[in-house]
């Protein structure tokens, strides 16, 4: 298969613990891959969290300097034509705002795509997939989203996938259209 660059874009994939972040992220980095599109990086939160931003808890501030970091590196993979996917609870509005306006400085309009992660809390309790939940019902770790501390929602997302009703492929496959469309347009 020919080798592409696609124009580079932020794809951030936003939700609860559980909702499938990390899921379509990696799904969609194949999904890039096999299509021959190379200049890609995944920004797992869980993985940023042992790394970049090694250290940092779950308080309002530490949070948002997480995030702000992550930011800044798909500002500066952007800046060098590389496309991110981000996989990050990433809980409060205000920040999400400013990474999109980050990004988009360097990328511009249609660089940054919000993708709301969308699934009960009831079904991320279920799916527990690291029985995070059952420690956070038992009081066990503070600060825990969806339990004891706020998710705000999206109220501008670029595509919405809800993952309690729809297959992994099929929310990939709505994401990859969206990606593409954004991608056109610009
Ligand atoms: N449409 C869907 N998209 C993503 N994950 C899904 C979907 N439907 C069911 N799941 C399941 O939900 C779980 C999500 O876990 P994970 O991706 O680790 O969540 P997160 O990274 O948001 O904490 C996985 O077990 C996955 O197989
Ligand atoms: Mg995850």
């Amino acid at each position: 298969m020919a080798v592409e660059r696609m124009k580079a874009q932020t794809i951030w994939l936003t939700g609860l613990p559980c909702a499938g972040k990390t899921t379509l992220a990696n799904l969609l980095f194949r999904s890039l891959l096999e299509q021959g599109v190379t200049n890609v990086e995944v920004l797992d939160g869980d993985v940023v969290r042992t790394h970049l931003s090694k250290g940092l808890g779950f308080s309002r501030a530490d949070r948002d300097t997480n995030i702000r970091r992550i930011g800044w590196v798909c500002r500066v993979l952007t800046k060098h034509g590389v496309c991110s996917i981000v996989a990050a609870v990433s809980p409060f509005r205000a920040v999400r705002d400013d990474v999109r306006a980050m990004v988009e400085q360097v990328g511009g309009p249609g660089s940054f795509v919000e993708v709301w992660v969308r699934c009960g809390v009831e079904e991320c309790i279920r799916r527990d997939v690291k029985g995070m939940y059952a420690k956070a019902l038992r009081g066990e770790i503070e600060q825990f989203t969806g339990v004891s501390d706020p998710y705000e929602e999206p109220l501008k997302a670029d595509v919405v996938v809800n993952t309690g009703t729809e297959t992994p492929s099929e929310s990939v496959d709505r994401i990859l259209e969206v990606i593409h469309r954004a991608a056109s347009s610009r």
